[in-house]
């Protein structure tokens, strides 16, 4: 595929620093892609000021209207298509998908998680794992199907656990890899270097899509 004709979707709850891991990433040449759209179900998410500055298309679209979910991520699935994205990213993305969305993007969609899956799947991992007194923890990039945080795993980062850890210090620290991971996985897949067998993820040498 030549440069920029492989597309990104970007789905955005917040802050948007992976976003802007990725947009760098992009950038400075070591992903090899074009994000096509930014959206987020919240108007005052500054991942989308983040995707403006870099004239990147951001959409704030508003769930409220919509009846549920399923017809909200029906819509969401319709931007999407709309512009030719070849992958989704979540990047902070607060809900939960629904099925049909994700069979929509079977096996083209990832997402980042601040924890070491399967340790801590869900929300407030890093507090989840100072409780627990894990003495690494980290951030893992993997594959989303049907449940929550348990697709085929892409990369991951260790992150060791301080005694004067508290979660936000112990975010900071899990944050600093999530960037560097995040836009690594981006690249092998737009190389078309993944393979998954039996949910475990192989890389390989590129292969024409
Ligand atoms: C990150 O810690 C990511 O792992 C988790 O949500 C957080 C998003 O941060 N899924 P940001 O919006 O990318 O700054």
């Amino acid at each position: 595929m030549a440069s920029n004709d492989f597309k990104i979707g970007v789905l955005v709850s917040g802050r948007g620093t992976n976003l802007q891991a990725i947009i760098d990433a992009i950038e400075n040449g070591q992903v090899d892609a074009r994000i096509v759209l930014v959206l987020s179900h919240k108007q005052d998410a500054p991942a989308l000021e983040r995707a403006n500055k870099h004239g990147i298309e951001s959409l704030w679209l508003d769930p409220e209207p919509f009846a549920g979910k399923k017809e909200y991520d029906r819509a969401v699935a319709g931007e999407l298509k709309e512009r030719g994205v070849d992958l989704v990213c979540l990047a902070g993305y607060m809900r939960i998908l629904d099925p049909e969305f994700i069979r929509a993007f079977q096996g083209k969609i990832i997402n980042i998680h601040p924890s070491l899956l399967p340790a801590f799947p869900g929300l407030n991992v890093q507090q989840k794992a100072i409780d627990y007194g894990v003495k690494f923890s980290g951030c893992t990039v993997h594959f989303v199907n049907e449940e929550v945080d348990a697709g085929p795993i892409i990369l991951q980062a260790v992150v060791p656990v301080h005694e004067s850890d508290n979660a936000e210090s112990l975010a900071e620290r899990i944050l600093i890899q999530e960037h560097l991971i995040y836009p690594r996985a981006l690249q092998m897949i737009v190389e078309n270097r993944l393979h998954i067998n039996n949910r475990k993820v192989s890389t390989q040498e590129s292969v024409p899509p």
